[in-house]
């Protein structure tokens, strides 16, 4: 199973990250979170005061560093916003392309983002499209940075709005927009929990 090389994409909170590092753990692959990268890029940008609508990002990708992405608050809503603006600068996505092949080329691996399947390894062995309804992505986002605590109905509706605005930021942008890749195999979560979404995953993989 060396080299294998495992791209899941899909749109903002839909079990990507939870599927992709059990595949990889189960796979025992190495596992990239490409969605860090553009975190990252928008935290730095952020810090020296760049609007990254307006000023370019490619510096920051250029010097990024492997300890810029494993900070705690790279997943707060600013950087929600910042990142997928970020991700629209073309200059932006060039600079980290090679860094996201680089990353898997001897190894193989899991890797997780929105355009992997049709741009960063079009030829990736298996290509899986992982999605949920809006309001299902919006419950286990509130979920994963507040567990259990209340969310009023007016709260969730608000996560609705915002995470249908990043989506359709990042399927409607010029470069590698969010888009299911035609050989990708579609994954519906709305129904299953993560344990069930490995299983058919794994299943997926050893029938390739
Ligand atoms: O996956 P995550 O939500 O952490 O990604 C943050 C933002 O980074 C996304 O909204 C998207 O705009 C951008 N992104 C991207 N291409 C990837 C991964 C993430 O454009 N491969």
């Amino acid at each position: 199973m060396t080299r294998l090389i495992i791209a899941v994409d899909g749109p903002a909170a839909a079990g990507k990250g939870t599927l992709a590092k059990a595949l990889a753990a189960s796979l025992n692959l190495p596992y990239l979170d490409t969605g860090l990268l553009y975190r990252a890029v928008a935290r730095q940008m952020l810090l020296k005061n760049l609007d990254p609508v307006t000023e370019s990002g490619e510096e920051a990708a250029r010097n990024l560093q492997p300890q810029d992405l494993l900070r705690q608050d790279l997943r707060v809503p600013e950087i929600d916003r910042a990142a997928s603006t970020v991700a629209t600068q073309p200059l932006v996505r060039t600079a980290l392309l090679q860094r996201q092949r680089d990353f898997a080329a001897a190894t193989g691996g899991v890797v997780d983002g929105r355009d992997i399947g049709t741009v960063v390894f079009p030829q990736a062995d298996v290509k899986l499209f992982v999605t949920a309804s809006a309001r299902t992505r919006a419950l286990r986002r509130h979920y994963q940075l507040h567990g259990d605590a209340t969310l009023s109905d007016v709260a969730l509706q608000r996560l609705i709005e915002e995470i249908e605005a990043r989506d359709q930021k990042d399927a409607s942008r010029a470069v590698s927009p969010l888009r299911r890749a035609e050989d990708a195999i579609l994954l519906e979560t709305d129904d299953l929990d993560a344990g069930a979404v490995l299983q058919k995953a794994l299943s997926i993989v050893r029938n390739r």
